[in-house]
């Protein structure tokens, strides 16, 4: 379902993410997160940003615990996997600009992010990539987009690292200005 910004409507970009809440990796431990640090980062760009917002959900929820997402992950990319997303997919149409946000996953986005853009027609749109991550940076991730997506304007991403999305107030501004949304 689309959430309509507080900024009210007629916006031009959708902000689409995955966020998966529960045990995560923190500063060199483990610790169980509510909200997932995308949709925290999510919820910080989309409130500077007045964009819409598009959650997407796992049909089949990846688990709480954090080595069985590592395990079922690795899987899901050994077999080229598209896990199904749970709902209806957001209508494009009258969106320019599509924000795409994750984490990073063993390097690369989560394959539910294959099935998002496999389905929805990014054509022509100028696509803006952002993840969260432990310690890898933005990885594949973007390229990865650059990709599958030829026929879309990839931009550079914004990663921010998951414990430090707190003090990202000036790299969200300043990324969101740099494409025009700010
Ligand atoms: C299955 C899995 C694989 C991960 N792989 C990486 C990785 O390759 N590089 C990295 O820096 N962080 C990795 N992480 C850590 C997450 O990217 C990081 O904690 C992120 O902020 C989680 O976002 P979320 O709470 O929105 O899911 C991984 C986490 C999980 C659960």
């Amino acid at each position: 379902m689309i959430a309509s910004s507080k900024h009210g409507t007629g916006s031009r970009a959708l902000l689409v993410y995955f966020s998966r809440p529960g045990e995560n990796y923190w500063e060199g431990g483990r610790r169980d997160l509510d909200i997932g640090n995308t949709k925290r980062l999510a919820q910080l760009i989309a409130a500077r940003s007045g964009c819409d917002v598009y959650e997407i959900r796992a049909a089949d929820p990846y688990p709480r615990a954090y080595d069985p997402t590592v395990q079922r992950n690795v899987r899901e990319q050994d077999q080229d996997a598209r896990p199904v997303i749970a709902g209806g997919l957001p209508d494009l149409r009258r969106y320019s600009t599509v924000l795409l946000g994750s984490p990073v996953w063993n390097v690369r986005a989560p394959m539910i992010m294959s099935t998002f853009i496999e389905s929805a027609d990014l054509r022509g749109k100028t696509v803006l990539p952002f993840v969260t991550y432990a310690v890898s940076g933005m990885s594949a991730v973007d390229d990865g987009y650059r990709d599958a997506l030829p026929r879309s304007d990839v931009r550079d991403g914004l990663a921010v690292r998951g414990e430090d999305i707190d003090g990202a107030d000036s790299d969200i501004e300043a990324w969101l200005r740099a494409n025009g949304l700010g």
